[in-house]
């Protein structure tokens, strides 16, 4: 369910046509339904209800701080992987009671920041990790709550890039090591172990996994605690997938049911931190033709029709780095006639394309487009390459427009860029 219809022969966010934000604010632009998010992340919400749970929005899926905002004020935490969205976390306003973070390579000082904070964990993926929160927490006269996040090898069946489940992934620690490790973990008077973690990847459109990952979890939470460990705490990641193309998803309920009954009976607080499912559907990057062009397809096969247009692969990484699908919609009336074409960018890449092989209106230069489902892992992911500015975010409310991230400057471009002393400035006329 998303907020981006077609009213009076016009794509709409909300109240408001996509044709006015680019009227107002240029493109490329990332344009965001307050609403969508706001209904994401209450179904996602109601859906745990029956269990004492917290929901710790992955801000690595878009990291815009009235994003997260529109979560912590519905009672959001947020699921961090560095000092940087630790801070800018912080800044959005979400409670440090609620903060998780995650990830394989977590610095000093960035450890020194969280316990600061006083986050609700640090989720630990190795023991030599283990061993710097132990040491840091000790010179700062702290006591670390710790999970460790288990490896416990099932296949997300999702894209190679964005499995992390497998022996094979460099994320979590195997179920046998974690054992020795929570022992360990369990004697070291700066760390208190609270609870136990996982996350086996992203954009999964099946249960089976997510049961089969609970199931390993659920057997290790009930071994620790016969171990005299207070487990309080089990945190399962994020992951869900949504529809981009022709996916089936399980819906969030279906999502929780499963999770819940996997760990009933079991006296823990659940933590989720679902990244994608909350704002995929929630945005778009609406962007305008430049140029069409032509060539013959490969087989003789009729024509081939580029569409030009003015974001690319550094304002959407997913198509080229994954292959990913997006759809694309016209903003406006859409042309007649339907032609074969894909949609590129101004990179100097063949792999800099927003959509391939698709049947499209045949569209015109000047003409807008959304590409859809584009609020998750878009403007996040997104870089200066070829000297391009970042795209501006704008969030829409009911009929209000507001931009969220002003555009790029030129300036921002050589922001604390420096000339060598040894190079000496060019002589006029030389
Ligand atoms: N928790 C942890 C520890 C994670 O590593 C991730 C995502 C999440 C939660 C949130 O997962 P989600 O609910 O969004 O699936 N750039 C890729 C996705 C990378 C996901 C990385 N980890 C993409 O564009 O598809």
């Amino acid at each position: 369910m998303h907020h981006f219809q077609v009213k009076r022969g016009e794509l709409c966010c909300e109240g408001v046509p996509l044709r006015r934000v680019a009227e107002v604010s240029g493109t490329p632009a990332y344009v965001y339904s307050h609403a969508t998010l706001s209904h994401h992340y209450t179904v996602f919400d109601e859906a745990f209800g029956g269990i004492p749970h917290v929901i710790c929005y992955s801000m690595k899926a878009n990291s815009n701080g009235s994003v997260i905002r529109t979560f912590t004020n519905l009672g959001g935490g947020v699921d961090i992987v560095s000092g940087g969205e630790l801070a800018r976390a912080l800044a959005a306003g979400a409670p440090p009671s609620k903060i998780v973070y995650s990830g394989v390579g977590k610095q000093v000082w960035e450890i020194e920041e969280a316990l600061r904070a006083g986050i609700l964990m640090f989720n630990v993926e190795s023991r030599g990790e283990l061993e710097t929160i132990d040491a840091v927490a000790g010179r700062m006269r702290k006591r670390a709550p710790v999970s460790l996040r288990v490896n416990p090898d099932v296949d997300p069946k999702t894209h190679p890039y964005i499995s992390t489940g497998l022996k094979k992934n460099k994320f979590g620690i195997q179920i046998a090591q974690a054992v020795r490790d929570y022992e360990w973990a369990a004697g070291r008077k700066n760390i208190e172990v609270v609870g136990v973690d996982c996350h086996i990847g992203s954009q999964l459109t099946e249960l089976s996994p997510f049961v089969d990952a609970a199931g390993r979890i659920r057997t290790l939470v009930e071994r620790l605690v016969r171990k005299g460990m207070p487990i309080r705490m089990v945190d399962i990641g994020g992951g869900l997938g949504i529809t981009y193309d022709d996916e089936l998803p399980p819906h969030p309920r279906q999502y929780a049911d499963a999770i819940v009954r996997a760990f009933s009976g079991l006296d823990v607080t659940l933590v989720l931190e679902p990244g994608r499912v909350l704002v995929g559907n929630a945005g778009v990057l609406l962007t305008r033709v430049l140029y069409t062009k032509e060539s013959s397809a490969p087989g003789g096969k009729g024509k081939k029709r580029f569409f030009i247009v003015d974001a690319a692969m550094n304002d959407l990484a997913r198509p080229s780095l994954y292959g990913s699908y997006h759809g694309i919609l016209p903003v406006g009336r859409a042309p007649r006639g339907k032609v074969n074409a894909d949609v590129v960018g101004p990179i100097c890449e063949s792999g800099d394309f927003l959509a391939r092989d698709r049947r499209l209106p045949s569209f015109s230069p000047g003409d807008l487009l959304a590409v859809m489902s584009a609020g998750a892992y878009g403007y996040s992911m997104s870089s200066n390459y070829n000297s391009r500015t970042r795209a501006v975010e704008v969030m829409i409310s009911g009929s209000r427009m507001e931009v969220v991230r002003e555009r790029e400057t030129l300036r921002d471009l050589a922001r604390g860029e420096r000339t060598a002393s040894f190079l000496s400035p060019r002589k006029p006329g030389r």
